[in-house]
């Protein structure tokens, strides 16, 4: 098929991928309200289009912690990203590396940190839930350290899981899913040669090491169920923050309260994010959230925003409402599941050639320079509307 925007790729990859993966990275939780106003409400933002300010020397790269990225745009953590394509994980960081972008490794991927850490010639990103087990985490963090890491996103939303419905229905779960899945497999042939056949182990690479066995997708469902931690709080992330030297990043932050105690507790950066709309449903979407965060931070941290970031434009719009950069989930496991690393080499030039076009015509030269100026007054709506 014909792959013009970025939005083309989900087709593209539902046409490919057996549905429990398509609806796994599609899906979110509950009646996926949040979900869908994640998407619209990005689009409600209006621009402001501006002419005539000479984009002659125009620049999309972009300052984050000590790095300098060719645009304001890091590969979100992902869980089981080497079941879309094969090793998937590698493919994503090389397409990421070769666009001057940070990848952030999921601590639940197929490949291991010590798989994907020498691919590529930038230090990525890894990311951690606050776990049960200390032991593991201890463990993930060494391991990180060792393999170069030195940005940690902490992922602080899912103390307990929310209800993927869609998952029951599409076999990721729910009755003979096994079978079902097996089915599925059998049905979608080049996915189920490139990936099923080729792209093995599917293990959680990470897991495995740490447990010294071979896990699968029972154990990720398992495993995850087990370890989520109700009882987390500021408190547990301390020892790590005492442990560790490099920018620690909290993900899943919605209410300026919480983004000022992130600012309290010593974080580099937060990202704005109800995790693709895959927990709470209810809950205010990214764009609507952002810009009482980002009055509550006043600059003290680095905010990245996601959920609901499909294009370009929608980059610019999170830019405008106060984010300093944003994280990218579901498109480009979309683009990597339908062309592999080319795909999100492909989409990471779509997404650049399209905030180029967002900056001239809003009168911007710089990233730095995108801000509230760049809305239309209305569109920048109070957090409580
Ligand atoms: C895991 O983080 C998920 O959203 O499925």
């Amino acid at each position: 098929m014909i792959i013009s925007s970025p939005d083309d790729y989900r087709e593209a990859a539902r046409r490919k991928l057996p549905p429990f993966l398509f609806h796994y990275i599609d899906g979110g939780a509950y009646a996926e309200e949040t979900l869908r106003r994640n998407v619209s409400d990005f689009r409600d933002v209006a621009l402001r289009q501006r002419v005539l300010k000479d984009a002659s020397s125009l620049s999309l790269e972009t300052k984050l912690f000590d790095e300098t990225l060719a645009m304001p745009v890091v590969l979100a953590p992902v869980g089981l990203t080497g079941m879309y394509a094969r090793r998937g994980e590698v493919q994503a960081a090389k397409a990421a590396a070769s666009r001057n972008i940070p990848f952030t490794l999921s601590t639940v991927s197929v490949c291991a940190i010590e798989e994907v850490a020498p691919v590529i010639d930038r230090p990525m990103w890894f990311q951690l839930y606050v776990l049960r087990d200390r032991g593991f985490m201890k463990h993930s963090l060494e391991r990180a350290k060792a393999a170069g890491v030195k940005t940690l996103v902490f992922t602080v939303d899912m103390p307990v899981p929310g209800a993927r419905y869609r998952d029951a229905h599409s076999g990721m779960s729910g009755p003979n899913a096994g079978l079902r899945r097996i089915w599925q497999a059998a049905t979608h042939p080049t996915w189920a040669w490139h990936v099923g056949l080729h792209g093995r182990p599917h293990d959680l690479g990470n897991v495995s090491r740490f447990l010294g066995k071979a896990t699968g997708l029972a154990d990720y469902i398992g495993w995850l169920g087990q370890n989520f931690d109700p009882s987390i709080s500021w408190n547990d992330l301390r020892w790590i923050r005492d442990f560790w030297d490099g920018p620690m990043i909290i993900k899943g932050i919605l209410d300026p309260d919480d983004a000022r105690d992130a600012v309290a507790f010593g974080a580099d950066g937060i990202v704005v994010s109800n995790h693709g709309g895959r927990q709470l449903d209810g809950v205010l979407s990214s764009s609507r959230a952002l810009p009482a965060v980002a009055e509550a931070v006043q600059g003290r941290l680095k905010i990245l925003a996601d959920s609901g970031i499909r294009n370009g434009l929608d980059v610019v719009r999170a830019l405008s409402l106060g984010a300093d950069a944003v994280m990218l989930g579901r498109p480009f496991i979309y683009a990597l599941a339908a062309h592999g690393q080319s795909g999100v080499a492909n989409l990471l030039d779509l997404l650049a050639k399209e905030m180029r076009v967002a900056m001239t015509l809003t009168g911007v030269k710089t990233t730095a320079e995108i801000g509230t100026q760049c809305l239309v007054e209305t569109s920048i709506r109070p957090s409580q509307a």
